[in-house]
């Protein structure tokens, strides 16, 4: 079947349909297609895209229904240095992200995008963030020439007739524009992945709500209602209407009688989110569940009982394969039996995909994610670093009963954590919800390379700094006035699985073991986990935490908990060097927050450990 033969979405949206009319006009496609998000149409394109050499099937049996791509080589990865945040003014995107001028930047992208489709088909795809209909769900429209983006979206988010319905004649919309940027000039042959490397652009109009993407076909670069709806101009919607858009998993935690508390946080990208968020229980934790409500987006709205409840605006992931197994990962493993689409991953002689980090056992050859072959020490990946697995999130073994519910689920905590090898110990509660905004802005994560030298922390607040759509500034008071208006908001906590001891070992298992923080985490948001107060926040003792099923003596626990009072200055003073750059526009209670840090660790021994007695009691607890 011809894709250009099959029946189309219907939409009598005037404001939509005089916007893909100016769209034609200014990239001149040779076709337009509104997709209807049928499984043919899915079928098709595919089928289509297997014939132009840009999906290769993979074995029906081993991988049903399920694609590999492999991307230009210059096309596979987030491009921070092309993305551009143009607000009215400079002030309003903040000295984090890159700025121009929005009338300037609209010359440009009008010049880019002129005749950009030519010989190409634009696909129309109407896609919803959220359950379709519920109340907090957006709605956008991606154009795009892409063919590879259409079956992404169609995993990633809900599309197709169905929104179009709900969207009806007048409903609001978020337009988001992309090219790969490579037209077709008659009679060429098409290359597997069209890119433009040179001329790539991804740029977010904040008061307009609008998105331009041009010269990427990659990830979030070019599936546009993931980092770039769902993060950046969501960010600032949730600025102006009073809620929260953030990179954050969302997880249930169920202990044995069967009570679930929700738990959502953010680790900087590449730090463990996906595993984190479908965690299995260890030995000891007979009768715990752990359930998966997303593993990369929350949006997060008070509910009329005072409490913030949170939604997975996708319906997909979007992982990163190499290290994930079935020893890191089962039920990311599972989610990606079939139906799915990896992008950069090798190619097994039996049709099939294969990852570093994947199996213990090496695959004696296989073609490598550039196409060539591949032997194990030939010097080369099999994957690239950052290749992908695109997954139906319906298909995760984990997935809470909750997932659809389009009301969100009510959090009960936030955990922060970045990579941390010498200041930061396990776990810790804050004091109160601006304690723990602090403490949530000043995570990152230290710098590894040693030529680095000296402290060096690369701060990530929220792991937000390459997602929020404004000045950050403006966003730590958001966050501050969120808590203000919430009357019962979520604890905070702050988490380090990367410890590490003198001889540079990681002291703590982490992986499933984590479950012990998460308990911990849970007894204190339902007031029946103990703590000690430290000079950084509340923190467990040896006792106050489940033990049963791993052998992990107290004087570990004492080295991954304790507080140097040097290494805890040096961190502080270091905060500094973020908090300079905004300048005046820092909210005040950073100021408050800092200088009580500091007093309560001058003032502390030299080094402090979590000990035997309850209370703040520094030297009782040596
Ligand atoms: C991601 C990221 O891919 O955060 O999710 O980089
Ligand atoms: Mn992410």
């Amino acid at each position: 079947m011809d894709i250009r033969e099959m029946p189309q979405g219907k939409t009598f949206h005037r404001q939509l349909r005089s916007w893909i009319d100016e769209v034609v006009q200014l990239c001149q496609p040779d076709a337009v297609r509104i997709c209807d998000g049928s499984q043919t149409e899915y079928d098709v394109l595919c089928e289509q895209m297997v014939r132009a050499g840009t999906l290769i099937r993979l074995n029906p049996v081993k991988r049903p229904n399920s694609y590999l791509a492999r991307s230009d080589s210059r096309d596979v990865a987030g491009v921070e240095g092309r993305t551009f945040i143009c607000s009215l003014n400079k002030s309003d995107a903040g000295p984090t992200n890159n700025w121009m001028d929005p009338r300037d930047m609209k010359n440009k992208l009008q010049g880019l995008f002129k005749g950009c489709m030519r010989g190409r088909m634009m696909y129309v795809i109407p896609f919803s963030m959220g359950p379709i209909g519920s109340p907090i769900a957006k709605i956008g429209i991606e154009i795009t020439d892409s063919p590879y983006v259409v079956a992404s979206m169609s995993i990633m988010t809900r599309i197709g007739q169905p929104v179009l319905d709900v969207l009806g004649n007048e409903g609001e919309f978020v337009p988001c524009l992309h090219s790969v940027g490579q037209p077709l000039q008659p009679g060429a042959k098409d290359v597997s992945w069209p890119c433009n490397p040179e001329n790539t652009y991804i740029v977010h109009f904040p008061e307009e709500r609008s998105i331009w993407s041009f010269g990427s076909g990659y990830g979030g670069n070019a599936l546009l209602g993931k980092k770039c709806l769902a993060l950046r101009i969501a960010s600032t919607m949730a600025r102006d209407e009073g809620w929260l858009a953030e990179h954050m998993f969302i997880m249930g935690v169920e202990n044995p009688a069967g009570e679930k508390t929700y738990v959502a946080g953010a680790f900087p990208s590449a730090c463990g989110k996906t595993n984190f968020s479908m965690m299995i229980p260890p030995k000891g934790f007979e009768g715990w569940k752990v359930t998966t409500v997303g593993d990369d987006i929350a949006w997060i709205k008070p509910g009329v009982d005072g409490g913030l409840y949170a939604i997975n605006p996708e319906n997909g992931f979007f992982g990163v394969a190499p290290g994930t197994s079935y020893k890191s990962n089962p039920m990311a493993m599972e989610s990606m039996k079939e139906n799915c689409l990896f992008t950069n991953v090798g190619l097994t002689e039996d049709g099939d995909v294969w990852w570093e980090g994947m199996t213990d056992e090496l695959p004696a050859r296989l073609i490598d994610w550039t196409g060539q072959e591949w032997t194990p020490g030939c010097g080369r990946t099999a994957a690239h670093p950052n290749a992908r697995f695109t997954a139906p999130i319906s298909q995760c073994p984990s997935l809470d009963s909750e997932w659809q519910n389009p009301n969100g689920v009510k959090i009960s905590a936030f955990l922060f954590g970045g990579r941390m090898g010498k200041s930061m110990p396990l776990v810790f509660q804050a004091f109160n919800w601006s304690h723990g905004v602090y403490l949530a802005a000043t995570m990152g994560s230290e710098k590894t390379a040693a030529a680095e030298g000296g402290y060096g922390v690369r701060r990530d607040p929220m792991a937000m700094l390459p997602f929020c759509g404004y000045n950050m500034a403006d966003y730590f008071t958001h966050w501050l006035n969120m808590g203000r208006r919430v009357p019962e908001p979520p604890r905070i906590f702050r988490v380090n699985w990367f410890r590490k001891d003198a001889d540079g070992k990681f002291i703590w298992p982490g992986f499933g073991e984590n479950m012990r923080v998460l308990k911990w985490v849970v007894e204190r948001v339902k007031g029946c986990g103990y703590g000690v107060e430290s000079p950084i926040g509340w923190m467990p003792r040896y006792e106050d935490m489940h033990w049963e099923g791993l052998n992990f003596s107290k004087e570990k626990f004492r080295e991954l908990m304790t507080i140097e009072r040097e290494t805890g200055r040096d961190e502080v003073h270091n905060q500094e060097e973020l908090f300079d750059l905004f300048f005046d526009r820092l909210p005040k209670e950073f100021v408050y927050e800092r200088e009580l840090s500091k007093s309560r660790l001058w003032r502390s021994p030299e080094t402090w450990r979590p000990g035997a007695t309850k209370g703040f009691a520094p030297e009782a607890n040596l």
